[in-house]
């Protein structure tokens, strides 16, 4: 018998003697969606009718096994069969069914294997369950048929890490049976005679016996109680993975009513744009342009910014010229950059036997010259336009033909950086964040004239990098720090008018942020901040409320961490607030004549929601982000935004456009210059529309 199926089938059915291959085709990640599920069904029910088959095995077409149920289903109305039940249908199959799978089976694609009588992977195979990335817990069998093979232990791991576990480590776990190379169709014939010929040993996982383990529920319950105080699915996972130590249909039940109650969370859909948000942000003008070369990189700078930036490079396998000004700026720079090699080798980023060879790709020169075979150029050094121009007007002279040339400015208008080369077409900004190396945002800044493919090869880098790019307009901050500038000014605001640095950094953590934004300050250096506001001091209209704060704690000496005092005494650990600068915030409330009054906690967070949003959307209306969810990727990947509430513009649709444009108006009474409806937000207001509409419009 052949193929029962026509093309537009996702599952098709492929019959060798008594062995009956299933294949599932849904590319490209083979997701689950309900008419899979259907389809995988009829064929199941069919074959079992016929009774000829002796075996059946599932496979996919194909990089990856399965990615699991589909994403983009989540929210609307369920369509049967359900997972859990088709599952359960197959475990209850009297003809063994078995799994091989290839690439990745993840979620309800390793929830289809296990509930299988047998599974096979093929080499470089990773499973793994990952839910509660997304806010879910397993839904399908995972949480209890996981267990039952590896132990608690290792099933809490699994599903409370979301990590991608190797096929070897999978089969010490006992969740693969057996790890096999080869063609997938290949093995799974050859794995389906082998249990025709009882070869191959297949049982249901749900009739092994869990060996429970109350001590380890106890613990992850305390771990994230600690660590991860905000989510919701992870708790509701250990829930469920407890009841695995009942009949497994009891089991099952508890499981599905947890997985149901967090599908119907806020958190779950937050993380879920999240998810889209990160693959959303590549889809810009310059797409289907073709990127240039790109193996040697050339970084001038070696301060903080500029030896990330090389690490980041190196670990990605590109060779890296650093060049600094004098020898021991080289020095200090090649220093760090060995040191944070050493540091990828601690977090396991990098093994410890190919340290050398990653180091062995660095070149160190005080001559600029030797940036001229370099593909890409970034320029890493202060945030000095004029400084910048020479480098700019240097490199021109220096760089080969169709080389790009990079500034990593976090403020400055990169047209102008660019109109000091003959060259504009090939120069833009690439906006790293600190730690270059860890921190995965990439704003790529795109000047007037900056051609398609120099954009394209900025996103190259990204990916290349392992870094998510998002494509920014020039303008004084581009996205994330002009969004920045404008909401910092509220919490000064609040600090001014009664709010302590400590109350404010801890609403905001309490809101999901990892850090609020006088310990953010403190870590950055407000030596920073202070520069940014001298410069732009003589653009500052009058009417702009002006916070001294900062520059007279600046003036003392209180740069932050890196002296030991800012708003915080670093020279305590955990760092008390700074009792001399209380007494400078109580001066200068003083001296403006402020009576301080109490914010209660959601004031704060109101305020500066509002603020970050009304930024956010001016920034939208701009044009400057091409879309609501780049704003979002900005703030997820660069800024420390709880992945949770998915984006300060997907937090914003949550409130809806009315709410936030009676709060401005509401505001607006006391700081008139300082708050103004953005006119998108109003529009938005008046016809009912939302951030995400125009994500969905483009
Ligand atoms: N549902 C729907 N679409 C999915 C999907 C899924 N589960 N997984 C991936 N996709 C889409 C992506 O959005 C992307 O679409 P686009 O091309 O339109 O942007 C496309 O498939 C390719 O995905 P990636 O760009 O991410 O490709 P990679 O090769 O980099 O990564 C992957 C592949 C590792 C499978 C990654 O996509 C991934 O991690 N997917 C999510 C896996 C997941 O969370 N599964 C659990 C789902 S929930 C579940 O199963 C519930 C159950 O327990 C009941």
């Amino acid at each position: 018998m052949g193929s029962e199926t026509g093309a537009d089938r996702a599952v098709r059915v492929e019959r060798v003697g008594r062995v009956a291959l299933l294949e599932i085709d849904n590319p490209p990640v083979n997701a689950l969606g309900s008419s899979v599920r259907a389809e995988i069904q009829a064929a199941l029910r069919a074959l079992q009718a016929e009774e000829s088959a002796g075996v059946i095995a599932i496979h996919s077409a194909g990089r990856t096994f399965s990615a699991g149920a589909d994403i983009r289903e989540f929210g609307k109305p369920p369509r049967a069969p359900a997972m859990p039940d088709l599952y359960d249908e197959i475990e209850a199959s009297a003809i063994p069914v078995i799994a091989v799978m290839q690439g990745m089976a993840l979620g309800g694609g390793l929830e289809l294997a296990l509930a299988c009588h047998a599974r096979i992977g093929i080499e470089g195979l990773k499973v793994g369950q990952p839910e509660v990335l997304i806010g879910l817990l397993p839904g399908a069998g995972g949480t209890q048929r996981l267990p039952r093979l590896t132990g608690v232990p290792a099933a809490l791991d699994i599903c409370l890490s979301g990590r991608k576990v190797p096929a070897e480590e999978a089969l010490k776990l006992g969740i693969l049976d057996r790890l096999e190379a080869g063609e997938t169709r290949a093995v799974a014939l050859d794995a389906a005679e082998a249990v025709l010929s009882g070869r191959l040993a297949t049982r249901r996982t749900s009739e092994i016996d869990l060996v429970a383990d109350p001590a380890a529920l106890e613990a992850a319950r305390d771990r994230l109680r600690r660590t991860q105080p905000h989510l919701v699915s992870p708790l509701a996972c250990v829930d469920a993975i407890e009841a695995a130590a009942l009949p497994l249909a009891e089991g099952l039940k508890v499981e599905r009513q947890r997985f149901l109650d967090c599908m119907d969370t806020p958190q779950r859909a937050g993380l879920i744009h999240a998810f889209f948000v990160e693959r959303a942000v590549a889809n810009v003008p310059e797409k289907s342009a073709t990127p240039r070369p790109l193996s040697a990189l050339g970084v001038i700078g070696g301060g903080t910014m500029g030896s990330g930036i090389a690490t980041a490079a190196l670990l990605a396998g590109l060779s890296v010229t650093l060049d600094e000004v004098s020898d021991e700026a080289l020095a200090r720079g090649v220093s760090t950059i060995t040191r944070n090699l050493d540091g990828a080798v601690k977090r396991g980023k990098l093994a410890a036997d190919a340290r050398d060879s990653t180091l062995a790709r660095l070149t160190a020169s005080t001559e600029m010259a030797d940036l001229g075979e370099a593909d890409l150029i970034i320029e890493a050094v202060f945030e000095n336009m004029e400084v910048k121009k020479d480098i700019f007007t240097r490199l021109d002279k220096i760089a080969k033909p169709g080389a790009v040339l990079a500034s990593n400015t976090s403020y400055l208008n990169i047209n102008e950086i660019a109109a000091a080369t003959s060259r504009p077409g090939d120069v833009l900004g690439l906006h790293f964040f600190s730690p270059a190396h860890v921190m995965r945002l990439l704003e790529i800044v795109v000047a007037d004239r900056a051609a398609p493919e120099v954009v394209a090869t900025g996103f190259a880098l990204a990916r290349r990098l392992g870094k998510v790019g998002v494509r920014a307009g020039v303008c004084d901050g581009f996205i994330g720090n002009r969004i920045l500038s404008h909401y910092l000014k509220e919490a000064t605001y609040l600090l001014m008018d009664g709010a302590s640095p400590a109350q404010i950094d801890r609403a905001l953590e309490d809101f999901g942020f990892a850090m609020g934004p006088f310990r953010v300050s403190d870590l950055a250096g407000l030596d920073i901040g202070w520069a940014e506001r001298k410069r732009k001091a003589p653009m500052r209209p009058p009417e702009e409320r002006y916070v001294p704060i900062a520059d007279v704690l600046c003036e003392h000496g209180w740069f932050g961490r890196k002296t030991g005092q800012g708003y915080y005494d670093y020279s305590q650990d955990p760092a008390p607030p700074y009792p001399p600068a209380m007494e400078v915030i109580e001066a200068e409330r003083a001296k403006a004549g402020i009576v301080p009054r109490s914010f209660p906690d959601e004031e704060i967070v109101e305020r500066y929601m509002t603020a970050m949003i009304s930024e956010a959307a001016r920034v939208v209306e701009d044009g400057i982000a091409l879309r609501p969810a780049d704003v979002d990727a900005v703030f997820l990947f660069g800024y420390g935004f709880p992945r949770f509430r998915g984006g300060p513009l997907h937090y914003a649709d949550t409130l809806g456009a009315a709410e936030i444009v009676s709060r401005i108006e509401r505001y607006a009474a006391e700081d008139p210059h300082y708050w103004q409806v953005p006119a998108l937000l109003r529009r938005m207001a008046e016809d009912g529309g939302s951030f995400d509409d125009l994500n969905r419009a483009g």
